[in-house]
């Protein structure tokens, strides 16, 4: 057996966290990552026959029944995760009841997966009926990107547009747009499978003076998204108390989004 230590996905995620730490996006415990794994990706790794823990999920995922997911613990914190992964990260594998998490490695302090199970799981179920390749569903809580929240009118199409205006790329990284949640309670089902329900349409979606969920095929892809719209954001609110005197014209925004071939929101653009 090798060292899940070297383990690419293991990597990926200390790598991950320290960086997302480093940006500002996960103070103290704020943040989680899933990513869903492939079982030969593990194999070489971990003992799949040997499950340390078994954990209740409260809800029902039967979709995801026997998938294993790498996810970060609850209360741990991102800047923590580089240099001690087995206490900080775990490695699940759904039960074939779908309500069960079997550990099979990590939280070796007793600890569980991210208080955010229910919505990176329905966010898992939603996007992989969308896109099969999808396996990363992120969250965090970006500075700029929650200060626009207090700021800026919380509507899909109101926010998409703002942040589509900040940064000429953003209609190509994100041309599906941002889909937007009020506040609601964290750690509930209920707010899972409201973030499921819009990530069936967008690929980003802001918890309401909280937070975003990102989700994509890749922890880059994935990181990407959250990190354009967190540039955006930052334009937006070091600018928004000043005179604007250009902007991006919503012509020249349906311009580069032929030009680079993505399918956008049309209806998110005022032509
Ligand atoms: P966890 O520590 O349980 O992952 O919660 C952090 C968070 O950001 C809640 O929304
Ligand atoms: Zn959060």
């Amino acid at each position: 057996m090798n060292n899940i230590m070297d383990a690419p996905f293991v990597t990926e995620m200390r790598r991950t966290t320290a960086n997302m730490y480093r940006l500002g996006w996960d103070e103290r415990n704020g943040g989680n990552i899933s990513r869903l794994l492939d079982e030969n990706e593990v194999a070489g790794y971990l003992d799949m026959n040997q499950v340390l823990r078994e954990l209740p999920l409260g809800f029902e995922a039967k979709p995801l029944a026997g998938r294993l997911f790498i996810v970060t613990g609850s209360g741990k914190y991102f800047k923590n995760v580089e240099d001690d992964p087995e206490t900080n990260l775990g490695v699940i594998r759904v039960g074939a009841d779908g309500r069960t998490a079997q550990l099979l490695w990590g939280y070796q302090d007793g600890g569980r997966p991210t208080s955010e199970l229910p919505a990176h799981l329905m966010s898992h179920m939603a996007r992989l009926g969308v896109d099969p390749e999808n396996r990363v569903v992120m969250h965090c809580h970006p500075t700029h990107t929650l200060a626009m929240n207090f700021v800026h009118e919380l509507d899909e199409k109101k926010l998409t547009h703002t942040l589509w205006e900040m940064c000429t790329e953003c209609i190509v990284v994100f041309p599906d747009g941002v889909g937007v949640l009020p506040w609601m309670l964290c750690g509930t089902n209920e707010i899972g499978a409201a973030t499921a329900e819009k990530l069936k349409a967008f690929r980003l979606v802001v918890w309401g003076m909280h937070g975003i969920y990102g989700a994509g095929k890749t922890m880059d892809e994935t990181f990407g998204l959250i990190e354009t719209v967190e540039k955006a954001a930052q334009i937006y609110m070091l600018t928004a108390h000043l005179p604007r005197l250009n902007t991006i014209q919503d012509r020249e925004m349906k311009e580069l989004a032929e030009f680079f071939g993505v399918n956008y929101r049309k209806d998110f653009l005022n032509l």
